[in-house]
């Protein structure tokens, strides 16, 4: 089995990554970090114990992150798509039970480099960092233990290559902390973007939610009710901010990235972050002709299998709810 971190800010598509990450045969998950984001890092952090303790994984640790981006001054936050709590339910409602787990006292970052260095030393065999908030710890991680390259590879979720979500031309994880993400992209390890454009044919449509409850959408589960629940609010901010019918897993997309890679199609090529632009700081600028014959640094994903990805991530929810 591979072995992968988890790095969240969960958020309603985290929540089910995390899902994917824990119950894919493939993986083992070593553990979960936080980082603030979707909403503050306490918010975050207790969202990531709830779904872990509601899907049968309650022995999965959870460290928390940073608070804030490594040189901005504030998290940037998005409570329009993922409400107050950060994985709120329809009307405002709490959608999972309070786990009543506290995360680990330690620091994340020393916490992750020894979960990944003890992991790789045990199985000589390079850790998956999974990345779908800001990539702050991830940089962090790079930055004060920087042998750590030759024993991870990053899968992120962020970035686009042309249209953005939170700006015109930027996506909200890069936004968050666009110098983390430069560090991320320049530290030499295999990095693997999934951008906008793939995570946005990734779609919860109406299929979706019966097949969550094998047909029976009106005797669902307990867990199947909180996770048609999940989607339901997530349908409802994506239908009132963004105008789409039903709402992209943008996250489960770099778990299933992990879990087998042959689902998408990729590109490497030079990605730069625009770190100092008032109008498009964050802009993952994609180098798609070698324009700049810069080194090409980030394997860029341009397409999903969504059949098959549909597949994996119903398995992992039928998993999750027999555990
Ligand atoms: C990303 O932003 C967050 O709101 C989601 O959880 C996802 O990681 C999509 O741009
Ligand atoms: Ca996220």
């Amino acid at each position: 089995r591979i072995a992968v971190w988890c790095d969240v800010d969960p958020g309603h598509d985290d929540a089910l990554a995390i899902v994917l990450a824990g119950h894919s045969k493939r993986l083992e998950l070593l553990g979960v970090s936080t980082v603030a984001g979707n909403q503050t890092i306490e918010k975050v952090t207790q969202n990531a114990l709830d779904i872990l303790d509601a899907s049968g994984m309650a022995h999965i640790d959870v460290v928390a992150g940073q608070a804030k981006p490594l040189i901005r001054h504030a998290p940037i936050l998005c409570p329009e798509i993922h409400g107050e709590s950060g994985l709120d339910g329809p009307d405002g409602t709490q959608l999972l039970p309070r786990s009543g787990r506290r995360p680990l006292g330690q620091k994340a970052v020393p916490h992750m480099f020894s979960c990944i260095s003890g992991a790789y030393a045990r199985r000589q065999q390079k850790v998956q960092l999974v990345c779908t908030g800001a990539l702050t710890n991830a940089a962090l991680l790079l930055i004060l233990y920087p042998e750590v390259v030759d024993m991870l590879e990053i899968v992120l979720m962020g970035g686009c290559m042309g249209i953005g979500n939170t700006g015109p031309v930027v996506e909200f994880n890069i936004q968050t902390d666009p110098e983390a993400a430069k560090v991320v992209f320049e530290c030499g390890a295999r990095v693997t973007m999934i951008p906008l454009e793939v995570t946005h044919t990734a779609i919860a449509t109406p299929v979706v939610l019966s097949r969550l409850c094998k047909g029976h959408l009106q005797d669902p589960t307990p867990y199947q009710a909180a996770m048609m629940r999940l989607l339901v609010f997530f349908a409802e901010t994506y239908k009132a901010v963004f105008s789409f019918d039903d709402p992209p897993l943008h996250d489960p997309c770099a778990v299933a990235y992990v879990i087998c890679p042959d689902m998408f199609k990729t590109e490497l090529m030079r990605v730069d972050v625009e770190t100092h632009s008032a109008l498009s700081a964050g802009q993952t600028v994609c180098d798609v002709w070698h324009q700049t014959g810069r080194l090409k640094n980030v394997h860029v994903a341009k397409a999903i299998d969504t059949v098959r990805f549909w597949d994996m991530m119903i398995m992992a929810l039928h998993a999750a709810d027999a555990a």
